[in-house]
């Protein structure tokens, strides 16, 4: 088979149609509603105790670190009340080895001294004058302590605002112990055992961060509907109407908002969407990637959408052709046929060979290369992935694939925005355009819907959104219409600024109760 034909094959298997995306929302919105009815179900619907989004006139100093992906931020952020922040940061990648630490106080220890490595080099004065302090006092009073806003993106049951306990591990980390504990106090113990001014005040996942400084930042006075990860990995925030989180009154814990704003937002942690496989596209890459993955079974969702995976998914689909002797890719006319690695232009030594060795950012890359010749990709390939002169038939044989694997994920992405935005019925009011054969209808901030997003691919990923859209419009509910509406709005920070809005939140509860 010719190098073009054989690439056509496999990018067809990841072809998602209109009829799959409706299927899918279908079944996104019986597992949304599910999960706000029990407890264990599929898809979490974690309630986070927070029940307003703010409108960019809350302001003062806060903290913020951030756990989630590949690496740990630190900042600190001054809200100045006019929907403005400035924010100082520190990133540092997490070493390998405490994603998959043997004990939580290994990774909870770094974690703490990266907060006192910040305070050292950002806020001295104020961290040298409670270290003077401290001599003379016991501990340190209310005002000299930072308020920390937490935001650790795995799935946590809340149980307060700055309380919850880790339900289980996403994106490759594993650490036993930390299952079932209270990640907060966890950080809170090794912060106390350095001597930090800093409580923690607030615990965060980065789609409630996102959604919070969205609805900070954005234009107009619309409140924020959704804030939506699709980075290393997957997951939305949203706000729904209380009355319906109908398993909050099991758990004992409504009536302490009643008489609030009606809302609560909910951290759905759409990653899991799907375990069962009902609806979820599922090629033979798919399959190998899960069985060889360190939760097979979970976190079915993310694995088809997030940055962690496409490059795995990526890796595998083109080892297969690489594999299949009738199609010519990468392959060296002058080998030895007997010799496996010496049929095919790939290195014995390239990182093409292992797990995850293929980065999403390089579906990014070939995705968008325009240069002639495919340059761009074939260098990429050159150089990171130790493929020797790969010929222009070979880079577009792999961008082909790539395009397939991103635009699946983007539709499945669309998949995810639609199930909300028509659960909440946010798109019937105040006129229903969707149905309405009124194509003049303007758009204007009384009919806006506001979704924030933020990571890699959203940011990074060509087309991304024109992807997303172009399925919202394949969708009844939603059509040209109502994608019209649909505003999506990078919060890029977003966890930062939001632990701050909700550490700040958090903070007047307790002078509430105080005073
Ligand atoms: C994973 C986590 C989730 C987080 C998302 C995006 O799905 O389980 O909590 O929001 O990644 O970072």
């Amino acid at each position: 088979m010719a190098l073009a034909a054989g690439a056509e094959r496999v990018a067809a298997e990841f072809e998602y149609t209109k009829e799959d995306v409706n299927r899918g929302v279908q079944e996104f919105i019986r597992q949304m509603d599910e999960g706000l009815q029990k407890q264990g179900a599929t898809m979490s619907q974690i309630p986070t105790y927070v029940t307003a989004v703010p409108n960019g006139t809350e302001k003062g100093l806060y903290m913020a670190v951030d756990l989630g992906g590949t690496n740990f931020r630190v900042c600190s952020i001054q809200l100045h009340g006019n929907s403005t922040f400035s924010l100082t940061q520190s990133k540092v990648k997490i070493p390998q080895q405490l994603m998959v630490a043997k004990t939580s106080h290994e990774l909870f220890a770094f974690l703490a001294k990266q907060i006192e490595l910040f305070l050292k080099t950002h806020h001295n004065d104020h961290y040298v004058t409670h270290v003077e302090r401290r001599k003379s006092y016991v501990g340190f009073t209310e005002e000299q302590v930072f308020s920390l806003g937490f935001t650790f993106s795995f799935p946590v049951q809340q149980s307060g605002i700055n309380k919850g306990t880790l339900i289980r591990w996403t994106k490759g980390f594993d650490i036993h112990d930390t299952v079932g504990k209270d990640v907060c106090a966890l950080l809170q113990k090794e912060i106390d055992a350095l001597h930090l001014p800093v409580r923690v005040a607030a615990l965060v996942n980065d789609t409630v961060g996102t959604l919070m400084a969205r609805s900070y930042t954005s234009p107009g006075k619309t409140g924020t509907l959704l804030g939506a990860i699709f980075g290393t990995g997957t997951n939305g925030a949203y706000v729904e109407k209380l009355e319906r989180i109908t398993k909050l009154k099991k758990m004992g814990g409504v009536s302490a908002f009643e008489g609030e704003t009606g809302d609560m937002i909910i951290n759905t942690e759409w990653g899991s969407f799907d375990n069962k496989m009902s609806v979820l596209p599922n090629t033979p890459y798919d399959r190998a990637l899960d069985k060889e993955s360190n939760n097979p079974g979970i976190q079915m969702f993310e694995k088809r959408v997030s940055g962690m995976f496409l490059g795995e998914i990526l890796r595998r689909a083109l080892l297969t052709l690489v594999e299949d002797k009738s199609v010519p890719l990468f392959s060296d006319e002058h080998s030895n046929q007997n010799d496996f690695h010496s049929t095919t232009t790939i290195h014995e030594a390239s990182p093409l060979w292992r797990q995850w060795g293929l980065d999403t950012s390089f579906l990014s890359i070939t995705s968008g290369d325009n240069s002639a010749g495919l340059k761009v990709t074939r260098q990429t390939l050159e150089n990171d992935y130790e493929v020797s002169a790969p010929s222009a038939e070979d880079a577009e044989a792999v961008r082909l694939i790539a395009s397939a694997i991103g635009k699946r994920a983007a539709r499945l992405s669309a998949v995810a925005i639609a199930a909300v935005v028509i659960s909440t019925g946010k798109l019937e009011k105040p006129a229903d355009i969707a149905t309405s054969n009124n194509a003049s209808l303007e758009v204007n901030e009384d009919n806006i819907v506001d979704i924030g997003v933020d990571g890699s691919l959203v940011e990074f990923y060509p087309n991304f959104e024109d992807y997303i859209r172009e399925a919202l419009r394949e969708i009844p509910q939603i059509g040209p219409q109502g994608e019209k509406r649909i505003r999506i709005g990078i919060a890029k920070d977003g966890s930062g600024v939001g632990a701050a809005l909700i550490a700040l939140v958090a903070d007047q509860g307790r002078k509430s109760e105080f005073h």
